[in-house]
């Protein structure tokens, strides 16, 4: 299949970037029509930023998997859709093409509505990057439950958080997970996980690691057992459920700025049609394209190219268990000769990461088959760029630098590879159907070219978020009331002479952490929790490969009755058990009190400076309680 929507020149980007800013009904309608309906919508959009209300294709009914499986069938049945490299390179690969791949979802769909599961339904999926995650995934759009995937990374804790908001009933998980040294006992923790949370019907296990699991009567089942019941039952194809264009298709937990992470809530129609045109477009899909997305399908990354984005397309994705640096830093250059990549998509952090061990990895591997390479969730440094440009991409791939979040569903700004210009560390330009603007604090929007601001959008795409489950207040107070008809994204941004957008970081309380964002107020929720902890400051500081690394000031009771270190390590434990070992610190230090305005507000300005190391230039101090103590805290800086 080729796509008429593939924007091919810079005068065809042009024309649809003017055309979907004038009327983006009607331009997206255009691309709507080359998807598979049951029913044709009525309204292309409807709108208004203020509620917030934003509805696509209404009266449109659909089945996302018969667009991303059967529609398939036909023409490539045969080809791979899932190519499955698992984390010990000793380990046989896995290939599932079209035919295998819906199948697969099928006979899942129907292990699914075998254990009560319907339409509406809130599904968690706690599993490692194996093909089942996939299957685990599709087979719930296919019976029309709501997913919502949770990392591995993440604790007992913020998995029950996660099921008590969303009122899930039913999880899927494993019994255990590889992840490069790492044996993750993922069942485990789902088992700690469900002792508060009595509202769980059913727990269905894959095997994976053989891990030893504790299976509850009447509430855990392995999967691999209720396959077979469904081979009993001679039960094959899963008739799709028919959707409403915007009926939620999954939830994805996501940090802000407040302790409590938000359900970011996608609907059907809207986040197809977004995921498959940006994916099409900004990596410039041809058919048989083997399209390698190193992220986890635990994040929006994962969701939006690995699975959803080319499957709809038709693509072959690439599925990773492990990680780049084990058993070696060259295990993803082996995967790109082993499978012929085309396109790598990755992370800065995994780019600093790598070029920290030099070229030798990349010595002796044939990586021609590249044509495009792709960043995404913080910020590139210009030095990073030139490596993975260089060094990867022989300085023949384009490099894109996609800016996205988790609310956007697919990628906002972005060149389109070898299309639009590249510019080191600029996402560059808005993809057709986004209108950019910076504003200032007052909201007021800057006008002109070599400005920064904050960074906002002007009409809504088709994955914009719609709504944070159980609580449309907190999605219109997070994104739609900073500043009026506006969506806010949370990052700052500079436009350069040519109109080009680079994206400086986020404004708000939210670190990114090796691309993953973690709010400050949930560190310090957990390091409260601690009973030494009498009172903590997040803030980020520059680091080297992660990007932003994590400091925290904390105020600890009585003296340490060892070393410091011990209780640092006790306090690591505690935000390991409390949100997961992404949120740790990296950097702990005791103070005996903190920076407080005379009205008690920590003033994590002068904190942030410390961290960075700026001690000379720490601004007014006046308006401090106790300015000594800023003193003291400069004095222990780590
Ligand atoms: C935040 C969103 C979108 C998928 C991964 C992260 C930062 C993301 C870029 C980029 C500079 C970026 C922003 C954004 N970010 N991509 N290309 N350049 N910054 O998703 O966890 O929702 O985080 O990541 O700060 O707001 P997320």
């Amino acid at each position: 299949m080729s796509y008429s929507y593939q924007i091919k020149t810079q005068a065809e980007y042009d024309a649809a970037w003017k055309k979907s800013t004038e009327n983006p009904g009607q331009f997206w309608a255009e691309i709507a029509a080359q998807f598979y309906w049951r029913k044709k919508w009525d309204i292309a959009l409807d709108w208004n930023f203020a509620e917030p209300h934003v509805r696509w294709f209404l009266g449109g009914k659909l089945n996302i998997t018969e667009n991303c499986l059967d529609r398939h069938l036909a023409d490539k049945a045969n080809q791979p859709a899932i190519i499955w490299e698992p984390n010990n390179p000793e380990e046989a690969h896995r290939v599932l093409t079209y035919k295998q791949l819906h199948d697969k979802v099928c006979q899942f769909a129907h292990v699914l509505r075998n254990n009560g599961v319907k339409k509406g339904d809130r599904v968690c999926i706690y599993m490692g990057m194996i093909p089942e995650l996939a299957v685990a995934v599709l087979a719930c759009a296919r019976v029309g439950a709501i997913h919502s995937v949770i990392f591995g990374g993440f604790s007992a804790q913020s998995i029950a958080d996660r099921l008590i908001d969303a009122q899930a009933e039913f999880i899927i998980t494993c019994d255990g997970a590889y992840r490069g040294a790492k044996d993750i006992p993922l069942k485990g923790v789902i088992d700690d996980a469900l002792i508060g949370c009595r509202f769980v019907k059913k727990v269905i296990v894959f095997t994976r690691t053989r891990t030893p699991v504790s299976m509850i009567k009447g509430r855990d089942v392995w999967w691999e057992d209720e396959i077979r019941k469904v081979e009993t039952q001679g039960l094959h194809e899963f008739e799709a459920e028919e959707m409403n264009s915007e009926d939620p298709l999954f939830i994805l937990y996501t940090s802000g700025s407040t302790g409590k992470p938000k359900g970011v809530v996608h609907a059907c129609a809207g986040y197809m049609i977004y995921t498959n045109y940006t994916f099409v477009n900004v990596f410039q899909y041809k058919p048989g394209d083997v399209h390698f997305c190193t992220a986890d399908v635990g994040w929006i990354t994962g969701h939006s190219y690995i699975v959803y984005g080319p499957l709809s397309a038709g693509a072959t994705s690439l599925m990773f268990e492990g990680v780049p640096t084990w058993p070696d830093a060259g295990r993803f250059w082996e995967i790109v000769e082993k499978y012929k990549v085309n396109v790598l998509y990755t992370a800065p952090t995994a780019i600093r990461s790598l070029m920290g061990f030099g070229t030798g990895p990349i010595e002796g591997r044939d990586l021609s088959s590249l044509r495009v390479l792709g960043t995404v969730g913080e910020p590139i440094n210009e030095e990073a760029w030139q490596w993975y440009f260089k060094h990867i991409g022989k300085e023949k791939c384009p490099i894109v630098d996609t800016w996205w979040q988790t609310e956007t569903g697919g990628i906002l700004i972005s060149n389109l590879a070898g299309v639009t210009p590249a510019k080191a560390a600029f996402a560059t330009l808005p993809l057709p159907g986004v209108d950019p603007v910076l504003v200032d604090e007052n909201g007021k929007i800057i006008e002109g070219n070599n400005v920064s601001g904050n960074l906002c959008i002007r009409q809504p795409w088709p994955s914009i978020i719609r709504t944070t489950w159980g609580d449309h207040e907190r999605c219109r107070v997070n994104y739609f009331a900073t500043y009026p008809n506006l969506y806010f994204t949370g990052d700052g941004a500079l436009r350069d002479e040519n109109g080009m957008y680079r994206i400086t970081g986020r404004v708000d309380d939210v670190l990114n952490v090796s691309g993953h964002r973690i709010g400050t107020a949930e560190v310090e929720n957990a390091l409260n929790m601690h009973a030494g902890v009498v009172e903590s400051a997040v803030v980020g500081y520059p680091h080297d490969i992660k990007g932003q690394g994590i400091y925290a000031y904390i105020v600890y009771t009585g003296e340490h009755e060892t070393e410091e270190n011990l209780t640092r390590q006790d306090i690591l434990q505690t935000v390991t058990r409390v949100i997961g070992a992404i949120a740790k610190p990296d950097k702990i230090q005791f103070v005996s009190g903190l920076p407080k305005t005379r009205s008690g507000k920590i003033m994590r300005r002068i904190l942030r400076k410390i961290a960075e190391g700026e001690l000379e230039n720490i601004g007014d101090t006046s308006t401090l309680l106790d300015p000594a103590v800023v003193e003291e805290i400069k004095n222990g800086k780590l």
